[in-house]
């Protein structure tokens, strides 16, 4: 596609177009005002939501207020607390000497920490996983996308989160230091959050923050095993890791690539499009392009020119650049170092799955054995 079909075309069973060329993603991503986000980053036309559905100014109103919920600093800051977490979650299934890491580890690691940031119970959000998976299911139809508004058991549970911080705060009581205090405490530009805002910012971090934590994780986990020449630089000099996840990011981007929309008639690669066209970026693409990256591209290998790697487009670019990116990095290095230090010998067992949905990118099974002391 990159080569010969630069813009491409489906009508069926839906229509849409994708760019895959690093410099066409690249413009698409900075041209907000043609390339706007007001139906939403997938295929469905999704409007009212947060973030990643609408466009400056009210993106900027909602990014100060994240600002406000989490910085990159406090993001940072979560460290030792995710090492414990870590160290404890491993502890639980050392002694078995094999299992999918999937189930065992890259699933509740990012669960459990965007629960401790957002304020929610950790058994209640695990439960609530496959609701989560539901939103990016490849066969969800276009317009049939769940909404914080409508009743579902994630709604109800939220909404009884709010109405006790509600309740607390009216009383006067101290709050939990965490995103959901901020979010119903939060004014802004004279303004506070209703409940459904909330919710919708509650609901968009619990997803934006899991299920790609969890890609992230599982991905590099599986190309360290699958090149061990890769594996023995890293496990020799762990001043590489950092480096390794960028090249985990760029070589399998957890998110494939997110949809723009078009707000006037448009020509793309001497392609007239009509206004309001669906146009996926294809940040997987773009990562592997030849014509960015050198003819090297399509390997991994984590001792990449690190000024070079970290230009991947596993977090989006521009306006809407994740802001979640500082602690996706943390888990992973966290994760995938300890998985090494404490599962010696650590080896695949069989073929991993790969995730069904098909704007992520990841494994949804990793069997592995390891050696037990
Ligand atoms: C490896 C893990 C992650 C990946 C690959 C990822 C990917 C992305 C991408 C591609 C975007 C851009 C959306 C667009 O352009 O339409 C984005 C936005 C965002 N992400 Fe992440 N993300 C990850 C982890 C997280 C985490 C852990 C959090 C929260 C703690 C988070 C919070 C956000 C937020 C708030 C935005 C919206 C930014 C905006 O619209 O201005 N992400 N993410």
């Amino acid at each position: 596609m990159q080569r010969e079909c630069p813009f491409a075309h489906t009508s069926k069973p839906f229509d849409w177009y994708a760019v895959t060329r690093e410099a066409d993603v690249a413009a698409l991503l900075k041209d907000w005002d043609l390339w706007t986000s007001f139906s939403g980053p997938g295929l469905a036309h999704q409007t009212g939501g947060v973030l990643v559905t609408v466009d400056p100014p009210e993106h900027l109103f909602d990014r100060r207020l994240i600002n406000q919920a989490f910085s990159p600093a406090q993001l940072l800051a979560m460290e030792d607390d995710i090492t414990a977490l870590i160290g404890e979650l491993i502890d639980r299934f050392v002694a078995d000497g094999q299992g999918d890491l999937v189930q065992l580890f890259t699933v509740p690691v990012p669960l459990i920490v965007i629960s401790r940031l957002l304020g929610l119970d950790e058994d209640q959000v695990t439960q609530m996983r496959p609701l989560a998976d539901a939103v990016i299911h490849p066969n969800t139809p276009p317009g049939k996308i769940d909404r914080p508004q409508e009743d579902t058991p994630q709604t109800r549970y939220f909404k009884q989160m709010i109405d006790q911080r509600r309740d607390m705060h009216s009383k006067g009581e101290t709050l939990p230091d965490d995103v959901l205090t901020t979010l119903v405490t939060a004014e802004l530009d004279g303004r506070r959050l209703n409940d459904v805002e909330v919710m919708g910012f509650m609901g968009f971090l619990y997803i934006a923050g899991s299920q790609t934590t969890t890609q992230l994780i599982g991905n590099l986990i599986y190309r360290l095993l699958q090149h061990p020449e890769q594996l023995d630089l890293l496990i020799n000099d762990w001043s590489l890791l950092p480096n390794a996840v960028e090249e985990s990011l760029r070589f399998d981007s957890p998110v494939n690539g997110l949809f723009r929309t078009n707000t006037r008639e448009t020509e793309v690669h001497g392609v007239t499009i009509p206004e309001d066209t669906k146009v996926i970026c294809m940040f997987g693409a773009a990562n592997i392009d030849p014509q960015f990256w050198g003819e090297d591209a399509g390997e991994f290998n984590i001792r990449r020119n690190p000024q070079l790697t970290k230009r991947h487009y596993a977090f989006g670019k521009g306006i809407h650049y994740c802001m979640g990116a500082p602690l996706a990095r943390l888990e992973a290095r966290v994760a995938v170092k300890a998985i090494f230090e404490r599962l010696p010998n650590l080896r695949l067992t069989g073929e991993p799955k790969e995730i069904a949905a098909h704007v992520m990118h990841g494994v949804d099974s990793l069997p592995v054995a390891w050696d037990i002391a």
